[in-house]
């Protein structure tokens, strides 16, 4: 079929269905004040389009539901550890697989051992559970984020990168700390989605090699990365998905992966390490908090979807079909006048919400407004990525404000089919034409860690 045609076919039919409540617009406002105006507090029965998050909600293949079935729960040396094992060796090429309920699993276990009061981890951009990890062992967390993506509207064909000159002149100004760790997060999930390219891994990696520091590769959406290396960075065109995922693992010492992105997974997550001392450490914390080596707080059943799951998310029509829909959202979002961080990310379209309501102050969270306001008018599910999820206070308690104000909708795998993304396109066109929020929220109650989950807000009138 023609990759020219204007209707994106999904590359898969429906075999299950699960049925999607429509409710009223008066209901949504009862639940969202019952929610305290945060989303992440709403019941999913009441959501129309989850765009909540990518993670974990995708669909899995017939393939993967009769992995299920096949699923070996003995408790050791079972053969669906065996299967997810040989997967991953042949993915990332390292040599020691643990295997953990989630990504945050294999952060706590492989930051807990790397980190401490003395250690400071530099990123592209630190994921906010890898933060957390990070900052909860007493190190420091340092984002550098890529210049190119200063202005959301510019076209870069790898905003994701790291900043390499900032990357290298942090060095030498801080010869005498402990670097602990280089993460690469691929995509650049907090980032705006956006790919990191194989130049900027390689520029990575020699300058690991010159300071002796360790390369981390955060790596949840691997594949998704391996489609825009493919296709924008010269001299990748002719090696497959899989291939360039291979050889960007390889440059890695060590790579966590939350398995519920492009694991195809609902649950499920990777630690892969190189070195043989650090592996045996992390295996001991394993199996003191998640389970034995050989299923790491996984269901058999769970490692047999994922070993499939690593082999189907890099087939070309499915990845093509995966950025493509991706972006047919965002485009058409850009279109109508929606400002949106351009070029379209990979799991993800962020919208600039200061710049969409330029009247709501800061510290009085324009994305928090956003999200709300897509709950009230559709029934969609968004997470504010902006200063409820990233400000703080100095000392004295004065707000600090994050560095951009978005809010991301992110597209589950294989869930939804092109008639929900135009509807969200039509409850956008909704809002644009709705007189202008100069007014948004204030927090009542929060969580000193990744407060965004639990926090609750009042409507400031
Ligand atoms: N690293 C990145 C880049 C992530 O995006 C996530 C999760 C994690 C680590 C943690 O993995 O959830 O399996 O424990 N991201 C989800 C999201 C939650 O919505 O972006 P986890």
């Amino acid at each position: 079929m023609s990759e020219r045609m204007k209707t994106l076919t999904e590359p898969f039919k429906i075999k299950m269905v699960e049925k999607l409540r429509i409710t009223s617009r008066e209901y949504r406002i009862e639940q969202l004040n019952k929610a305290g105006y945060n989303p992440f507090l709403l019941h999913s029965s009441d959501v129309f389009i989850d765009f909540l998050t990518d993670s974990g909600t995708g669909a899995m293949s017939d393939e993967q539901w009769a992995g299920i079935m096949i699923g070996d729960e003995s408790y050791a040396g079972a053969r669906s550890w065996e299967h997810l094992e040989a997967e991953s060796k042949d993915l990332t090429g390292m040599p020691h697989i643990l295997p953990t309920h989630q990504g945050r699993a294999a952060e706590r276990i492989l930051y807990g051992i790397l980190g401490g009061k003395d250690a400071m981890f530099i990123s592209n951009t630190h994921f906010d559970t890898t933060r957390a990890n990070i900052e909860f062992t007493g190190a420091k967390a340092v984002d550098l984020q890529s210049s190119d993506n200063d202005e959301s509207a510019l076209y870069h064909p790898f905003k994701g990168n790291i900043n390499l000159e900032a990357l290298l002149s942090i060095l030498e100004t801080e010869k005498e700390r402990r670097i602990a760790g280089i993460v690469m997060t691929v995509t650049n999930n907090s980032a705006g989605g956006q790919p990191v390219s194989m130049e900027n891994m390689l520029a990575v990696r020699s300058i690991c090699n010159e300071y002796n520091i360790p390369l981390i590769i955060d790596g949840c959406r691997i594949a998704e990365n391996s489609y825009f290396i493919k296709h924008r960075e010269p001299d990748y065109e002719h090696l497959s998905y899989r291939e360039i995922a291979q050889q960007m693992l390889r440059l890695g010492d060590a790579f966590i992966m939350s398995a519920k992105k492009d694991g195809l997974v609902n649950i499920g997550g990777l630690l892969t390490i190189k070195d043989e001392e650090l592996a045996t450490k992390c295996s001991n914390q394993l199996i003191i908090s998640e389970g034995f080596t050989t299923y790491g707080g996984l269901a058999g059943r769970d490692m047999e979807a994922l070993a499939i799951g690593l082999r189907e998310v890099f087939d070309s029509d499915y990845l093509n079909y995966r950025i493509r829909s991706t972006a047919y959202l965002g485009e058409h979002l850009h279109a109508i006048g929606i400002p949106v961080i351009l070029p379209i990310g990979g799991h993800a379209v962020y919208i600039d919400a200061h710049a969409l309501y330029p009247e709501i102050p800061i510290h009085e969270f324009p994305g928090q407004a956003l999200v709300c306001d897509l709950y009230v008018e559709g029934g969609i599910r968004s997470v504010e990525v902006g200063s409820v999820m990233f400000g703080s206070k100095d000392k004295e308690g004065h707000f600090i404000p994050a560095s951009k104000e978005l809010v991301r909708l992110a597209i589950p795998r294989r869930v939804y089919t092109q008639s929900h993304i135009d509807y969200v396109i039509e409850i956008f066109g909704d809002l644009l034409q709705a007189k202008k929020r100069t007014h948004g929220y204030a927090i009542v109650s929060e969580s000193p860690f990744l407060r965004h989950f639990t926090a609750r807000f009042k409507e400031i009138e």
